[in-house]
């Protein structure tokens, strides 16, 4: 044994032969390589007892997927100009992960999903067309995985591969995840060359399976697939979970939100960008979470025209501050690409009355989809009435209203203000601007 293989770099678990596509250990169990990028990009190889396609030749069927899954595939319309607040979805009394999604948001190369689903799956799915990443809003379990058994609960993201075999088994109590399907690549750690690497979070918080549990049964094992808007279920003679190793680096995880150390800024307002985790082709998601408010900068968003994208918010825990109390927990708002939002008008009273908070004890999930986004026939199903109205107290509120002397105020604070500077700043630089 060389001592040194320990540093390969590459994961490997159980039985595996010296190499992929080598050894004479091929001779004894089945090798299956789940590869991207037509097997030149992230691959990893698994062994079974049985070959991976032996299915009983009489029994695969397409499904009806009006019936199977009656919402994944709601058609979508142009999200046009009008802001959305979504409202939560109903628990799915016998409805499972999968048959109880809901497509909200949706652009060409990735959608937004909600599901609440009330029963465990009694059969496998693999998801041909797309990467999944489910953010758990409530609820805990086990994501059972042809690499092993992934546990998790409330505020974690799973990340499960295209293609990989899996199923979920529900602990106790309610359920409700947003689930994202990118379909062509997967998401990336988002990371900038100013911050570095371990901001606003590490690989190292990425928790692979740790144990590979393999399964030596005969049945009936059925494996529901998904590409595009067809369902397909086929039917093995053994367990799926047949696996004795793998090794690579195509792999499900976990990663949890209270790993996400946000960046802060004193001074300023740190951007949206600024809270990115994860970058997907035609998307990022960001998590805004528990934070230090801003001391001598904006700590409300700033109103914003986002032109390139439409912006999709989860609010996830908290009392959602500068969206006036709009926002419970569960509920998703839906900014189309440039039309203006910004604080609530109650949100930016506070600011302009300086009752800063110290903290911001909320999370959200933010997944942005560039432009041409499309929003579901099922998501203006639950869109609330009158979201639009929601920042009325910006014509409503004198305080906001037209005055004929407005610029003269404006010019006169303008004024009064025009040498203050931060009290966080460089000593030695108490002099008045350009003399120094
Ligand atoms: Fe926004």
């Amino acid at each position: 044994m060389d001592k040194f293989e320990y540093f390969s770099g590459i994961p490997e678990v159980g039985i595996v032969p010296r190499a992929p596509h080598a050894g004479p250990l091929l001779r004894h169990v089945y090798e299956q390589e789940l590869g991207r990028g037509g097997f030149a990009g992230k691959v990893t190889h698994t062994y079974h007892l049985y070959p991976p396609n032996n299915w009983l030749p009489d029994e695969t069927k397409t499904l009806e997927g009006a019936a199977w899954a009656p919402h994944w595939d709601s058609p979508l319309r142009d999200v046009g100009g009008t802001h959305h607040a979504l409202g939560t979805i109903e628990p799915a009394v016998t409805g499972d992960v999968y048959r109880g999604m809901a497509r909200l948001i949706a652009n060409p190369t990735v959608a937004m999903n909600v599901t609440a689903p009330g029963a465990s799956m009694d059969y496998f799915f693999e998801h041909h067309g797309a990467t999944l990443v489910f953010f758990i809003h409530q609820g805990s379990g086990t994501l059972e995985t042809l690499l092993g058994p992934i546990a998790y609960r409330r505020g974690d993201f799973l990340i499960v591969p295209k293609g990989l075999t899996h199923r979920f088994e529900l602990g106790a109590g309610p359920h409700y995840y947003w689930v994202y399907e990118s379909f062509t690549g997967d998401p990336e750690k988002a990371e900038a060359v100013t911050t570095g690497q371990f901001l606003t979070h590490s690989r190292s918080d990425y928790k692979f399976p740790r144990s590979l549990e393999t399964r030596n049964e005969a049945g009936r094992f059925e494996i529901v697939s998904k590409v595009s808007g067809s369902y397909t279920r086929r039917v093995h003679p053994t367990h799926p979970f047949d696996v004795v190793g793998w090794r690579g680096t195509y792999l499900p995880y976990r990663f949890a939100v209270e790993d996400v150390r946000p960046v802060v800024a004193d001074r300023s307002h740190v951007p949206p960008s600024g809270h990115t985790v994860f970058i997907l082709p035609g998307c990022y998601i960001c998590v805004f979470t528990v934070r230090s408010a801003e001391k001598e900068g904006l700590w409300v968003p700033f109103f914003h025209k986002n032109l390139d994208y439409c912006e999709t918010l989860g609010y996830h825990s908290g009392q959602f501050f500068s969206r006036g109390g709009v926002f419970t927990e569960g509920m998703v708002s839906v900014h189309p690409v440039g039309l203006p939002h910004g604080p609530h008008p109650t949100a930016l009273k506070a600011l302009l009355d300086g009752k800063r908070p110290e903290r911001f004890e909320e999370v959200g999930i933010m997944a942005d989809f560039a432009n041409p986004a499309q929003i579901s026939d099922f998501a203006l199903g639950i869109s609330r009435p009158d979201y639009m109205k929601t920042w009325s107290g910006y014509v409503s509120d004198p305080r906001f209203q037209h005055s004929p002397t407005r610029l003269g105020e404006v010019q006169a604070a303008a004024e009064s203000v025009a040498d203050v500077r931060d009290v966080l700043r460089p000593k030695g630089s108490e002099g008045e601007a350009g003399s120094l």
